[in-house]
């Protein structure tokens, strides 16, 4: 216990422990009660709103009634819910592929499938109960900026694991080279959840097809968000295929807890078999997957809320550079975050924007690199231009006191 005392009060002297702020419920979004005082939230996922959509609260509450809390029981012991399956196949169809799965979450999915899929046993389903094959035989290729949840999921597995410089083509083609002789995955956000930017997908998969690697997409900010049909960032490059394993989460854009990974019948069918935290964890929630389902029909049939989601997104990117500060992730997302850099100076500007009315956290190291602190926006399709607009001016304002904008 004395090192965690020491390793705790350590962090809160040095200012690196995170602030808790405690919510008064989320039904009034974006405008939220932290701490007793209304503020305008650009903290949260719920880029298409469907967290508080009427449809989807009364999906959920439905699937109370019809299920209950909670399966109490792993699929494979309790067997699957209806709702489970339907989810999966829906889930597959949005993505235009064969089938899914589902995880209680995306962390989990992330947790599951990438181990399974690196430690495919070659000899056979009884050796997926031994120890899997030779360390030596597999490689993960993964981006530096990677979010936690691939980096805990291959750390389960046995592999060789190789960073590569963020987005850095060359770096990972040098890479690959070097381990040619290897069986290799490549592992990839779609969109980087603390940048704000999008995969060089087209890229990777071109170099994934000389090597003959696999391909992973963690589209956990991407689905329901980039490509017309919000399909996540394989849409977004106009691309059909190229990408063996496609992970994706219901807790951004879909308003709604779980995960999953979609991909060819093969990879699903294995994964049934072989993704720890499938097998040996309680099934999703009936209530949830309905309300899963619901949420992924309104997603996809009302593309205006993701066009208003981009609208958004790119006025707060253009008005914060427009006032010389540092933004992240040039793109179409809806993480816009701003490089403040020192860790005391971003949880500063993040305090100053609370008592002007906005709720935007300060994300610092271990999230990212020292020095690399930033003020992390979200934007959602229930904020308004005003909203926007009011932000861009409190952060000039406060940031030219506090004396981080960029020289013009
Ligand atoms: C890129 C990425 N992958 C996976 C996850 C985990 O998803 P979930 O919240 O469903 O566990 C997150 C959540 O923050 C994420 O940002």
């Amino acid at each position: 216990m004395e090192k965690i005392r020491t390793f705790v009060s350590n962090a809160k002297d040095g200012g690196l422990y995170p602030p808790m702020f405690v919510t008064e419920g989320l039904s009034s979004e974006p405008r939220v009660v932290v701490e007793g005082r209304e503020v305008i939230s650009f903290a949260s996922a719920n880029y298409l709103g469907l967290a508080n959509d009427a449809r989807v609260k009364k999906a959920v509450i439905d699937g109370i009634e019809r299920y209950g809390l909670h399966p109490c029981g792993s699929r494979c012991v309790s067997g699957s819910l209806d709702v489970h399956r339907e989810l999966e196949q829906r889930t597959a169809r949005h993505k235009g592929l064969d089938d899914a799965l589902l995880f209680p979450t995306g962390m989990m999915a992330n947790m599951g499938a990438i181990p399974a899929i690196v430690d495919m046993p070659l000899r056979g389903v009884s050796a997926l109960l031994r120890r899997g094959p030779d360390r030596r035989e597999n490689v993960v290729f993964s981006d530096e900026l990677n979010h936690a949840s691939i980096i805990d999921g291959y750390s389960l597995s046995r592999a060789q694991i190789v960073t590569y410089r963020h987005n850095d083509m060359d770096d990972l083609a040098e890479k690959m080279e070097q381990y040619r002789d290897y069986r290799g995955l490549i592992v990839t956000d779609g969109v980087f959840s603390m940048d704000g930017d999008i995969a060089r997908l087209p890229e990777i998969v071109a170099l994934a097809r000389r090597h003959e690697t696999m391909v992973m997409v963690d589209d956990a900010h991407a689905s329901g968000v980039l490509g017309e049909q919000g399909q996540g960032t394989l849409e977004h490059f106009g691309m059909h295929d190229g990408v063996d394993v496609n992970m994706g989460t219901y807790s951004k854009a879909f308003g709604i807890s779980g995960g999953f990974v979609a991909g060819e019948q093969s990879l699903i069918d294995y994964l049934r078999v072989a993704a720890r935290t499938y097998m040996f964890s309680g099934a999703t929630f009936g209530s949830l997957a309905l309300g899963a389902m619901t949420a992924l029909e309104i997603a996809r049939s009302e593309p205006a809320r993701r066009h208003r989601l981009w609208a958004l997104s790119k006025r707060l990117r253009d008005g914060l550079a427009a006032q010389g500060l540092d933004v992240l992730g040039k793109g179409e997302t809806p993480i816009v975050p701003v490089l403040v850099g020192e860790e005391e100076t971003a949880q500063c500007i993040s305090h100053d924007l609370f008592e002007a009315g906005f709720f935007a956290p300060c994300i610092m190291y271990p999230a990212v690199q020292k020095r690399r602190s930033r003020i992390r926006f979200s934007v959602t399709s229930l904020h308004s231009e005003r909203m926007v607009d009011g932000l861009v001016d409190a952060m000039s304002y406060i940031c030219k006191r506090r004396g981080v904008l960029l020289a013009a």
